[in-house]
């Protein structure tokens, strides 16, 4: 009796769905929209600083204790940074690969390979780019403060005032927070039409929804270090 080989069996639902396009660009859209709910809290969260140091700071304290009495002290912010790194892993690898996929599927090599990318295309890469060196840069800086001028533990208040206090803080997270709202803008719609929610009546309106939805998320994420240059938060 012959032994079955791995040739033989049939692969599995979720190897056929992760091999097709289809699947690929459906984990991007759902895993785009994880991180897009986790910045729509942040942005709330960040504005905060406009109340003062001790509800800023509250509130930072809070991340690490929320879940509690049930969960202990930084359970649940680690139950968050899990999802929120699977869905970044999970939207960057399947980038990858449709871009690695769209390359081999032509025919012949462009002369003018350059120009043969949509300008929406190349916002997205080099957006997706961008934003994965600022993730680093940011955690560096607000989370493990390796980078931060002031760096002390407990008080984000004073980190984020000291991180904008530099001209190259600003001009990082305001060049990242431009890469954001691009991000979202075309990353929304995309996302809408691969699960399917857009429609010839509905596009107009998903349009709108992902201008809006970048629109506010973009100028509530400028505003905080606007507001230190300005010493409105100081
Ligand atoms: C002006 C813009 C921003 C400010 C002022 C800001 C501020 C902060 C602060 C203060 C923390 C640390 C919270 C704490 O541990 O006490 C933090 C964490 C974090 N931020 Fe931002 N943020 C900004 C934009 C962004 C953007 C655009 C992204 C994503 C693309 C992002 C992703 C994160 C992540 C992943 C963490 C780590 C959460 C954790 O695991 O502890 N932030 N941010």
């Amino acid at each position: 009796m012959a032994l079955a080989t791995r040739t033989d069996r049939h692969p599995s639902l979720v190897r056929v769905f992760w091999a097709s396009t289809v699947g690929k660009k459906a984990v991007m859209a759902v895993s785009g929209l994880i991180m897009l709910g986790y910045l729509v809290a942040h942005v709330m969260g960040n504005l905060k600083i406009f109340f003062g140091p001790e509800e800023f700071n509250a509130y930072g304290h809070w991340l690490r204790t929320m879940g509690g009495p049930v969960l202990h002290e930084k359970w649940a912010l680690w139950l968050v940074r899990v999802a929120l790194l699977a869905a970044v892993l999970a939207h960057g690898v399947s980038a990858y690969q449709l871009s690695r996929r769209d390359l081999r599927a032509r025919p012949v090599r462009y002369v003018h390979r350059r120009r043969r990318t949509s300008y929406a295309t190349r916002t997205m890469r080099w957006g997706g780019v961008i934003l994965a060196l600022f993730i680093v840069w940011h955690l560096l800086d607000l989370t493990t403060l390796t980078v931060n001028p002031r760096g002390q533990e407990g008080h984000p208040y004073e980190n984020v005032v000291a991180t904008f206090s530099t001209w190259y803080g600003d001009v990082i997270y305001l060049v990242a927070m431009l890469a954001v709202g691009l991000h979202v803008r075309h990353g929304f719609w995309s996302a809408a039409q691969t699960l399917g929610a857009g429609n010839a009546a509905r596009d107009r309106t998903l349009k709108v929804l992902a201008n809006g939805l970048a629109l506010v998320l973009t100028a509530g994420f400028v505003s905080v270090p606007v507001a230190v240059m300005t010493g409105v938060v100081s």
